[in-house]
């Protein structure tokens, strides 16, 4: 039973909203009070209420390989339907393992220093949690993500936000020495960046490199994209640089590399005393991920060119898609990486971003989401974001729409 309580004793606590007093339901202090429905969400739903093409949302429009879908059916007719080790099964980690040595000629230890989590969100959060303390400050490049700020708020961090630089999304490493301050702990990198697809390079690693030098900061890596890179680029994990790798978590996600987000099946390689950290939270966070799932990934990773291909694969829907965006009133970059595109829009318009984004789903039935959202205090560069992970009937289709549309 929840004890009596006073509208003045949850008022002088901060509760402020006391329509539960009527209910005997003590209300819920948020500890999470701006946030709300992900933009991902309302997208995908007005996509869906306007029969709109859908390149809003971050996933696949085709299937996965058949043959990875009959491994799960056979891991499971194997009977493989209990509880996974808490760090992942022995096979995936080292076949992660392995991948890692055939990528990028390093090695790292299955056991001590690699975990198989329930998508990258949970080695995210379980990393921000096992390393930011109260008062903490942790370092955020903006557009960003959006799961990474309400994790580092629960854990009481505070985060700082820099801007990446306009208009090719790259770091000002200046300005970056000039925020780090004696409380930060932490900073959170991501490449290939979503939403900007700006891939690091080696001067990025070695800016890094400098300003952490000496520091008691860790950083976590944000890979989910490491296999879609165009133009020839390559990929540069933190893993690959020895005085970053000391100090990092790098996360990625199977749900990108192949075409399986609804699995939620990632991991986190991390130096075995980080990892012992991140484990105690992962531990109580989800303990283990799905069994059969992870058995089936570690049998599929064995052919390397599986995860190799995937940046041609993109490149191909990339291409397609900018092709298409030449016709269009749009300016653009074409993405270095990830599998989205940005485009301005800011000389056609001086409508906000979620403005344009809503009347396109409605009136041109293409959805596709606000760049707004990525930053803290929703600055509006005038910026759409479009997914081109979709069959190529339904690029051309959206194409055909963006060309026709009125901006
Ligand atoms: C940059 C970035 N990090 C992490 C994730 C989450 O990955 P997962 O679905 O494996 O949790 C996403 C998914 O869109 C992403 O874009």
């Amino acid at each position: 039973m929840f004890p009596l309580v006073t509208g003045a004793y949850w008022q002088k606590s901060g509760y402020t909203h006391l329509s539960f007093l009527h209910q005997n339901i003590p209300e819920v202090k948020s500890k999470l009070p701006n946030i709300g429905q992900t933009i991902f969400t309302v997208m995908s739903q007005l996509a869906q209420n306007e029969k709109a093409i859908n390149l809003s949302q971050g996933f696949p429009g085709f299937d996965c390989d058949s043959e990875l879908q009959k491994l799960v059916s056979h891991f499971m007719q194997k009977g493989h339907n209990q509880y996974a080790p808490m760090s992942g099964m022995p096979k995936l980690r080292e076949a992660i393992a392995e991948k890692t040595r055939k990528t990028l000629s390093i090695n790292v230890d299955p056991d001590s220093e690699i975990t198989v989590t329930s998508g990258a969100t949970e080695a995210l959060f379980a990393a921000i949690t096992a390393t930011v303390h109260a008062g903490d400050e942790v370092i955020v490049f903006e557009p960003a993500y959006d799961s990474y700020q309400p994790a580092i708020e629960l854990s009481g961090g505070i985060p700082v936000f820099i801007p990446l630089t306009m208009p090719d999304f790259s770091i000002d490493w200046d300005l970056v020495k000039s925020k780090v301050s004696d409380k930060a702990r932490l900073i959170i990198i991501n490449t290939p960046h979503n939403p900007s697809g700006y891939v690091w390079t080696s001067d990025d690693l070695a800016q890094l490199a400098a300003i952490v030098e000496d520091k008691c900061i860790y950083i976590l890596s944000d890979e989910v994209y490491e296999h879609i890179v165009f133009d020839g680029r390559k990929h540069l994990s933190l893993l690959s640089h020895p005085q970053l790798r000391k100090k990092s978590f790098v996360c990625s996600s199977f749900g990108k590399t192949f075409h399986i987000t609804g699995w939620k099946i990632g991991y986190c390689i991390a130096p075995k005393a980080l990892t012992v950290e991140l484990r105690k939270v992962h531990q109580y966070l989800t303990f283990s991920t799905s069994t059969p799932m992870q058995l089936a990934i570690a049998e599929y990773l064995e052919e390397e060119s599986r995860y190799l291909k995937l940046s041609a694969f993109y490149q191909q829907k990339r291409d397609l898609f900018c092709e298409g965006l030449k016709s269009t009133p749009f300016k653009f970059f074409p993405a270095q990486g990830s599998f989205f595109q940005l485009v301005e829009y800011g000389h056609l318009t001086d409508c906000s971003d979620l403005d344009l984004a809503v009347r396109l789903t409605k009136e041109n039935k293409v959805a596709s989401i606000p760049i707004s959202v990525f930053y803290s205090g929703n600055q509006d560069p005038k910026m759409l974001r479009f997914c081109f992970a979709k069959r190529d009937e339904e690029l051309l289709q959206a194409l055909d729409r963006l060309q026709k549309a009125n901006i």
